[in-house]
């Protein structure tokens, strides 16, 4: 990809929900792992089209809160799947100016994961070419849920007043802190709901939901998606001139 690919008015922050790595595999007659494999490839390219694309932060969906439902073959299996993607990766995205960021919550992680995403995101926090932040062990309420019970700590430990509670605080204690909200975000596979992701962040992202698998989700389909996004209108309540 050029980088006369970039898009007029396109999304700075682009959030994917990864969905339809299952189907992809059961279509082939092979196990569901064999799908997260193909998608987990998908990643790097997503990744590597960004800045060509004007993408400077791209967020997305790895294992959701209510993942852990599924059977204990497939957790184990994408788990081991991860700590293996931090490994392999982490050179490759160091030298691409890849920043990565973990948002969700670790406290159900394995030690060992969390040791490999803690490294992987000091190795790559002086980075600044892509923001990638990978939500792992993440749901919307979830994390709307810690975030208040640390700052319900802060004001019965007299940190912070009742009274200067209100929307910004909040963001503040949310794992995305330190992200812009999505402008865009995408879910494959065909499915039309937002299963739990960035609930409060996404207040107004615009949203595209496309047929194609994840693992069968290319490049020039992104840049496909980005330009359907660079033809809207965002009026955030107003009305246009
Ligand atoms: C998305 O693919 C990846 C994860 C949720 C980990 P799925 O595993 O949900 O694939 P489908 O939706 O069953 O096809
Ligand atoms: C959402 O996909 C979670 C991830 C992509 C990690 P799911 O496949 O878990 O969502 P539902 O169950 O179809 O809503
Ligand atoms: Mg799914």
């Amino acid at each position: 990809m050029a980088a006369d690919d970039r898009i007029e008015g396109g999304p700075r922050h682009v959030a994917c929900i990864m969905d339809g790595n299952g189907r992809w595999a059961t279509k082939r007659g092979r196990p569901r792992l064999f799908g997260h494999h193909a998608g987990a490839r998908r990643v790097k390219e997503i990744v590597r089209a960004c800045p060509d694309l004007g993408v400077r932060y791209l967020t997305i969906f790895a294992f959701s809160t209510e993942n852990w439902k599924r059977t204990q073959s497939e957790v184990s299996g994408l788990m081991k799947l991860f700590r293996r993607y931090i490994q392999r990766e982490a050179r490759d995205l160091l030298a691409e100016g890849v920043r990565v960021r973990f948002i969700g919550d670790r406290v159900r992680l394995d030690a060992k994961l969390v040791r490999l995403m803690d490294e992987l995101e000091l190795l790559t926090s002086g980075n600044d070419r892509v923001h990638l932040t990978i939500a792992l062990n993440y749901g919307g309420r979830d994390e709307l849920g810690r975030a208040t019970k640390r700052m319900a700590q802060e004001v019965a430990e007299g940190k912070l007043s009742p009274r200067d509670v209100d929307e910004t605080t909040l963001a503040r204690f949310l794992d995305t802190h330190v992200l812009p909200d999505p402008d865009l975000v995408i879910r494959t596979s065909g499915e039309a709901r937002i299963s739990n992701f960035l609930l409060w962040q996404s207040a107004y992202a615009e949203y595209e939901f496309v047929d194609t698998l994840w693992p069968d989700f290319c490049p020039e389909e992104f840049a496909r998606v980005l330009r359907l996004y660079g033809a809207r209108d965002r009026r955030f309540g107003a009305v246009l001139a």
